[in-house]
C-alpha cells in the first residue's frame, strides 16, 4: 500500500478508488494548504493529486523523496515544474480531452456574451436602469461572416473551431505548426490580430506565451475585434489590456482567467465592454468528474507499476 496525498476536496466515489488501493490523505477544506503543511503532508507520499492552484515546483518535489506521481486536475500543468520532476523520477499527468468540449463551449459562451452584450443587459436590468426597447438599444456585432481567429492549434482550440461553422464565423488559427483543421485557414500570428473580428487564446502558459498580449498586440487588433481568454491570465498582459480597452483599440474583452487569480485587475472591474467569469472553463459536473477520474487512474496506474495513461 502506498500513501496518496489529495490537495483539496474531491468527489467522494473518486476518493474511494484511491482508498480501495491506497492510504489516502485528502485535504478536506476548498482553500489552499499553507506551503509548509501542504510540504509536510506531501513527505511520506508516493503520489499526489494536484488541484490547480497548488504548485508541485522544486521545493515540493524535495520535501517528498519517494514521490513518484504527480497527477494534475487540469490539462494545463503551469503549476508543475515537469522538466525537475522528470529529473527527479517523478511522472506528471494532466487531464487532456476530457475537457476540450467544456472549455471550447464555455469560449463560445463568453464569445456570445461579449459580442452581444448579455452580461451587460443583466447588470443593467438589475440595476433598475432598463426603460424598455428602442431600435437602437444595446446593439452588439453580429458573427456571421466575420473571422475567428485562434491562437493555438491544439485541441481546446480545435474544438472551438468546430462550432464556428454553427455560428457562420470563418476560422483562422495561428500556432508553431499548421494543425491542419478542416475549413481554417493558417496564418501568421500578426495577420491573425489584423484580420480577425474575434481572437481567442488556446495556448497553454509557457515562457513564450506569457504576455503574449501585450501592447504590440492589442495595437495591432481591429478596433472593432473582441478578445477572448479561456486559457490561462498571464497570456495576457492585464495593464496592457485595461489601457488598450480604455483607448478604445478594440470592441471588447471576455476573461474566464487572470494574471492573479482570484484577483482581478480594478481597471477591467470599471468596464461595460469587458465580461468576466471566475475560471469556470471546465466546470460542468460531468467533465469535472472525468478530469477527476483520469487523475487518479494515473495515480492507479503509476503505482501499480504500469505505464501513466496521460503522461506529460
Ligand atoms: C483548467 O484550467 C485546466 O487547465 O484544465
Amino acid at each position: 500500500m502506498s500513501r496518496v496525498l489529495v490537495t483539496r476536496r474531491l468527489p467522494r466515489a473518486v476518493i474511494e478508488r484511491l482508498e480501495a488501493e491506497h492510504d489516502v490523505d485528502v485535504h478536506r477544506g476548498d482553500a489552499q494548504m499553507p506551503v509548509d503543511e501542504f510540504h509536510s503532508r506531501l513527505a511520506p507520499c508516493d503520489g499526489v493529486v494536484v488541484l490547480m492552484p497548488d504548485r508541485i515546483d522544486q521545493s515540493a518535489i524535495d520535501a517528498a523523496p519517494k514521490l513518484k506521481v504527480a497527477a494534475n486536475v487540469a490539462v494545463g500543468y503551469d503549476n508543475m515544474d515537469v522538466a525537475y520532476a522528470r529529473n527527479r523520477g517523478v511522472i506528471c499527468t494532466n487531464t487532456p480531452d476530457v475537457l476540450s468540449d467544456a472549455v471550447a463551449d464555455f469560449t463560445w459562451a463568453l464569445i456570445l456574451d461579449v459580442t452581444r452584450r448579455l452580461s451587460e443587459g443583466d447588470r443593467l436590468i438589475r440595476a433598475g436602469k432598463w426603460i424598455g426597447w428602442t431600435f437602437e438599444f444595446m446593439i452588439g456585432a453580429g458573427l456571421q461572416g466575420k473571422q475567428l481567429g485562434i491562437v493555438g492549434g491544439g485541441r481546446i482550440g480545435k474544438a472551438v473551431a468546430a462550432r464556428a461553422g454553427a455560428f457562420g464565423m470563418t476560422v483562422a488559427v495561428s500556432s508553431r505548426r499548421d494543425p491542419g483543421w478542416p475549413d481554417a485557414e493558417f496564418m501568421p500570428f500578426d495577420k491573425l490580430l489584423s484580420t480577425s473580428d474575434v481572437v481567442s487564446l488556446q495556448v497553454p502558459l509557457t515562457a513564450d506565451t506569457r504576455h503574449l498580449i501585450s501592447k504590440p498586440a492589442l495595437m495591432k487588433m481591429k478596433r472593432t475585434a473582441f478578445l477572448v481568454n479561456t486559457t490561462r491570465g498571464p497570456v495576457v498582459d492585464e495593464e496592457a489590456l485595461v489601457w488598450a480597452l480604455n483607448e478604445h483599440l478594440l470592441a471588447g474583452a471576455a476573461l474566464d482567467v487572470y494574471e492573479r487569480e482570484p484577483d482581478v485587475h480594478r481597471g477591467l472591474l470599471a468596464l461595460e465592454n469587458v465580461v468576466l467569469s471566475p475560471h469556470l472553463g471546465s466546470a460542468a459536473m460531468e467533465t469535472r468528474t472525468a478530469m477527476a477520474d483520469l487523475a487518479v487512474a494515473n495515480v492507479l496506474a503509476v503505482l501499480a507499476g504500469k505505464p501513466a495513461i496521460t503522461p506529460i
